[in-house]
């Protein structure tokens, strides 16, 4: 029996997506426990692409319980309308024996979207945030300001009513006196949100005791984390943050278990680093390497489809990661891509005012301000994306792995080679611990 928490160790888009589909091979449950459909995690199963954004990448494996815990915000239509209607068509059963959601969950209503673009749209261009504008801070805000609607509020109409109204007297307010824009109805949102019910209502559970109750049969548990380390509300770079914590910590209170529930954290980092979005980069590149990882590595918001920015491999970030969160071991993903670069670069180290710091500056303006150093590592040019065997991989990717190793003085169990689940070496399975040394 092993709980398998799996979260991002960068800005997000890190490929989680892809390797809690392939652990969730390994895993009887897999559950998420923060963020919504801000979130976009991308599978590829032989020609077929699938992106995910509330529904657990595990629904791709048969007979798996996918999970929704009480801190992910839901977008009923979106999880009803686009994900649960999209995979029935591609042949995915969804009932209640493959996802339950929990009663806590909150709901992302039609004011937290039309107040996130408003939001967004009236900050000065240096203050905004980038956000996916898919209303997941104005959720959270609620959701603290003890306003929030949640799943279980659905089944009791009179109840629903009365609470839209309430928050849609303060909203309305906000929507029409600040930002200039038309009211909602509360009318038209609760015959939305009703008819939506009838879908979400029989996948409504008590996520908590469903996990207690597999830990006590021994089961393996995945927790599927969303975003990344540097978009946490408390630990990330803020402001230019998501509004949850991304952290490992958060997947024992976004689910309900206590953190003595929880044997193995498995930290995703891409070979680079990308960031969607506003905010500070210290490794940014604007040059023609960071054109081959945006062009290589086909970085697009698998939500938004913006660009991605890109740059090299931050260790400073790395190695933050791996304090907040109590990595274990980690994934490192596209490694494919540095492929036809020389040298590559790994920051090891920030300078800030001729001073040199190990760790990333709390102010956005002074990590705007950053100089980084860098370890150089030599490159390799060969297509590393088709090897099966660690012994046929290049010197060069092994010396860049050990070097990751040596810094950040974790692990790496896992290399990914490319979109493909075939494409994955696996070192160290984190369920079966069985281990394969690569050196
Ligand atoms: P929000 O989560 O939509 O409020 O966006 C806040 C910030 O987090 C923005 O910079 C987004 O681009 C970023 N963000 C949110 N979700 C993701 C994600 O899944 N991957 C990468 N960036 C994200």
């Amino acid at each position: 029996m092993a709980s398998v928490i799996v979260i991002g160790t960068q800005w997000g888009d890190e490929g989680k997506g892809k390797i809690v589909d392939l652990l969730g091979e390994y895993a009887h449950i897999i559950v998420r426990f923060q963020g919504g459909n801000n979130a976009g995690h991308t599978i590829c199963v032989g020609d077929e692409k699938f992106i995910l954004h509330i529904i657990p990448s595990g629904i791709l494996h048969q007979n798996k319980l996918c999970l929704i815990g009480n801190g992910v915000v839901i977008d009923p239509n979106v999880l009803v309308n686009g994900e649960i209607k999209g995979l029935k068509e591609r042949g995915i059963q969804i009932d209640s024996t493959r996802l339950k959601i929990s009663e806590k969950a909150h709901l992302i209503m039609p004011y937290h979207k039309l107040l996130d673009a408003l939001k967004e749209q009236a900050k000065s261009p240096d203050k905004k945030i980038g956000t996916t504008g898919r209303g997941i801070g104005p959720c959270y805000e609620d959701k603290v300001g003890r306003n929030g609607i949640r799943i279980c509020d659905l089944s009791n109409p009179d109840f629903f009513m009365e609470k839209l109204r309430d928050n849609l007297e303060e909203k309305n307010f906000l929507i029409q006196k600040k930002y200039n824009a038309e009211p909602l109805s509360p009318e038209k949102i609760y015959d939305e949100y009703m008819k939506l019910s009838e879908t979400i209502l029989p996948l409504m559970d008590n996520i908590s005791a469903i996990v207690y109750k597999a830990r006590k049969e021994e089961k393996h548990i995945l927790f599927e984390g969303a975003q990344g380390t540097q978009l946490d509300i408390d630990h990330g770079t803020y402001p230019f943050v998501t509004s949850s914590n991304t952290v490992s910590a958060n997947a024992c209170i976004g689910s309900g278990i206590g953190p003595t529930d929880i044997d193995f954290v498995l930290g995703i980092c891409k070979a680079y680093t990308t960031r969607v979005g506003a905010g500070p980069f210290p490794t940014e590149l604007e040059d023609s390497v960071g054109h081959h990882l945006q062009e290589k590595g086909n970085e697009f918001g698998a939500t938004t489809g913006r660009k991605r920015r890109c740059g090299w491999l931050d260790g400073v970030v790395l190695n933050d990661a791996i304090r907040l969160n109590s990595v274990n071991g980690l994934a490192i993903t596209k490694a494919d891509v540095l492929s036809g670069l020389n040298p590559i670069k790994l920051c090891v180290k920030y300078g800030l005012n001729n001073v040199e710091t190990l760790c990333m500056p709390p102010i956005a303006s002074d990590i705007g301000q950053l100089k980084c150093l860098y370890k150089d590592f030599a490159g390799w040019d060969k297509d590393i994306s088709k090897i099966k065997n660690p012994d046929d991989l290049p010197k060069e990717v092994l010396d860049y792995i050990k070097g990751i190793e040596d810094f950040s003085g974790v692990p790496v169990c896992v290399l990914s080679l490319g979109v493909d689940r075939e494409q994955t070496l696996i070192f160290k399975n984190p369920f079966t611990m069985s281990e394969k040394i690569h050196n």
